[in-house]
């Protein structure tokens, strides 16, 4: 009966979720058990004043024996000690929660940072901030100050309903009784908070979404005056976070005012029991007034439970959800027995690939291609007809769906992805650039790149054409995502970081796209010493930059359209590259 009404108090989960919290308790189990049992001395300090009512009323008052001035004392000394120990308590439970939050976090840092694109496709900012940050924090810190609160209040309620039991056994069963039926409804809680807890979380993450949103998309919002429309987004949002913590309060704000009722039940009862008691001379004077003050003292931590409870499966709920985080498996991951991929020495080949983003919707369709080592490939067509889906295959961004991607002929599922996306540099349609100086994220590509090295990639990408006017040169901060830089500059980072990498594949997603035409000539020649010895694929719009690939690759609607040499396809007299090459020409 007791183990079942546990379970439900429990719930299960926190068997499982406990043992896999344990390796990260391991190194500080000392510490967080000493914050755990400081608990029990200062909870029970509660009662040394109590109890020694009971003496002082009936040696003092009654008998006017002065043999009793000690007990001030004792009452001022039991309260010092009481606080020394709170303080260490507090201390101790900060040091442990912290510590244990931050080797959780690092751990879901490094978990975050390898999901697979489609995560990150699927789940907002907010989201992740949520899950990853705020529910660790709730997880670790959260319950453990919930759990000091929980079981101070718990000790303080036992010592003094011992000294309950102390003046009388009568009256304590009465007390005890009313507080069983006070406590009961604690049961439920879990239950009914749950759905509640994790829509907050989602909420609130939509919240931060926002925010985020607000930041990046700042340019955007001001110049097609979204003011209105943002604010009116945020409000909804925060209506919807109202309604739940609204909620929230309904399903559990009347336990602390119900326990505190019924716990005023008892008092009457006791008080009117307590009478009967002294005029039949079964209990002094002493006794009552000692049960009393002990009654009164129980009322706070009793009332107090309710909260300390609720809180605690609040954290609870956040470690489920912390450890759903730790057992997800990413969908691209290294296969166990992946091998290295040392070199590329025959090239890749893509067998009858098929892809699709989202179910029953083909991105690419059955496409066969084959690239040989050294070789460069350029791929045209349609927007949004697959090419940026096409190469981000090969990184194993994504995995296919159907067939497969070989190099040197073996599939690269069978590569491990460290290995794998060691030998590929991709500068992006979009790229990202962290904060810090030009050189930080030159470095980004190869951190123990020499100086030199660092030097002719600085070149090759014409970088050097525009820092020579920065006082700061390569140590230049270019601002969060690099918003210090123009386009154009921040492509040519890009270039420098793919550049310096100096691997034998490169991928190129309209490098150039953001360039002038005098520059991206000039980085034409930089990609050109960039392609020397590799094997490329490139993507371009204009087809000028292209036409001395090996192979010209039209992609339309997810399909290879046509394929050959830049001469072989603008002779073709329907062909699609000629049509869009005659159509660029004009
Ligand atoms: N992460 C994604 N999730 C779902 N669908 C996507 C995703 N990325 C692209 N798509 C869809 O896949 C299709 C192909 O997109 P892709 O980016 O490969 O085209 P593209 O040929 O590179 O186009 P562009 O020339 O405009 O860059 C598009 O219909 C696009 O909407
Ligand atoms: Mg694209």
């Amino acid at each position: 009966m007791f183990n079942k009404l546990w379970a439900k108090v429990i719930n299960t989960n926190f068997i499982r979720d406990y043992r896999q919290m344990w390796p990260y308790i391991r190194p500080y189990w000392g510490r967080a058990l000493a914050a755990v049992l400081i608990t029990i001395p200062v909870g029970a300090l509660d009662a040394v004043i109590a109890w020694a009512l009971k003496p002082y009323m009936d040696v003092m008052m009654i008998e006017k024996n002065t043999n009793t001035i000690w007990i001030p004392i004792v009452i001022v000394g039991f309260s010092a000690v009481q606080g020394i120990l709170t303080f260490t308590a507090l201390y101790l439970n900060t040091w442990v929660g912290r510590k244990i939050a931050n080797d959780v976090k690092i751990d879901l840092f490094g978990k975050l940072l390898r999901f697979d694109a489609n995560y990150f496709d699927t789940n907002t900012s907010g989201n992740i901030i949520m899950r990853f940050n705020n529910d660790v924090e709730a997880a670790c810190s959260g319950l453990l100050n919930n759990l000091k609160q929980f079981c101070t209040r718990f000790f303080s309620s036992i010592s003094l309903i011992a000294v309950l039991f102390y003046n009388s056994w009568q009256l304590a069963l009465i007390a005890v009784t009313v507080l069983i039926c006070a406590l009961l409804p604690l049961t439920r809680v879990r239950k009914k908070i749950k759905d509640i807890n994790q829509q907050t979380v989602y909420t609130n993450a939509d919240v931060a979404t926002q925010y985020n949103e607000a930041y990046g998309g700042n340019r955007v919002i001001c110049s097609y005056n979204l003011y209105d429309y943002e604010n009116s987004r945020f409000d909804a949002t925060l209506k919807r976070v109202f309604k739940l913590g609204i909620k929230m309060v309904q399903r559990t704000g009347m336990l602390s005012p119900f326990m505190h009722f019924v716990v005023s039940l008892g008092i009457a009862l006791v008080i009117w029991t307590g009478s009967y008691l002294i005029v039949s001379q079964q209990i002094t004077a002493g006794n009552f007034v000692s049960f009393i003050a002990a009654l009164i003292l129980l009322y706070n931590p009793i009332k107090g439970i309710g909260n300390s409870f609720n809180n605690v499966q609040i954290a609870l709920l956040s470690m489920e959800r912390v450890f759903e985080l730790m057992q997800a498996v990413p969908a691209v991951c290294n296969r166990p027995d992946a091998k290295e991929l040392q070199k590329v020495s025959k090239g890749i080949e893509y067998k009858d690939v098929s892809f699709e983003y989202a179910e029953n919707k083909p991105v690419l369709q059955h496409i066969d291609l084959q690239i040989k080592k050294g070789e460069t490939i350029a791929l045209v067509g349609n927007s949004g007809g697959g090419k940026s889906t096409f190469v981000n295959l090969l990184p194993r961004f994504y995995d296919v769906t159907d067939g497969k991607i070989m190099i040197d002929g073996e599939d690269i599922r069978n590569y491990t992805l460290e290995s794998l996306r060691d030998k590929i540099a991709i500068v992006f349609q979009d790229n990202f650039l962290f904060s810090g100086t030009i050189r930080d994220n030159i470095l980004l590509g190869n951190e123990n790149a020499t100086t030199e090295e660092l030097q002719r990639a600085v070149e090759a990408a014409y970088v050097d054409d525009f820092i020579k006017d920065m006082p700061q040169g390569l140590d230049t901060d270019i601002g969060e995502r690099g918003t210090l830089l123009s386009g154009g500059q921040r492509q040519r980072i890009a270039i420098a970081r793919a550049f310096i990498k100096k691997a034998p594949i490169v991928i190129l997603d309209e490098a150039t796209s953001a360039l002038d035409n005098k520059s991206e000539a000039k980085v034409q020649k930089a990609i050109e010493n960039l392609m020397q010895d590799r094997t490329v694929i490139v993507i371009a719009h204009r087809l000028s930059t292209i036409r001395h690939a090996d192979k010209i690759v039209v992609i339309n609607n997810g399909k290879i359209a046509e394929y050959g040499t830049h001469e072989d396809l603008v002779q073709k007299p329907d062909g699609v590259y000629a049509a869009l090459y005659k159509a660029q020409l004009k």
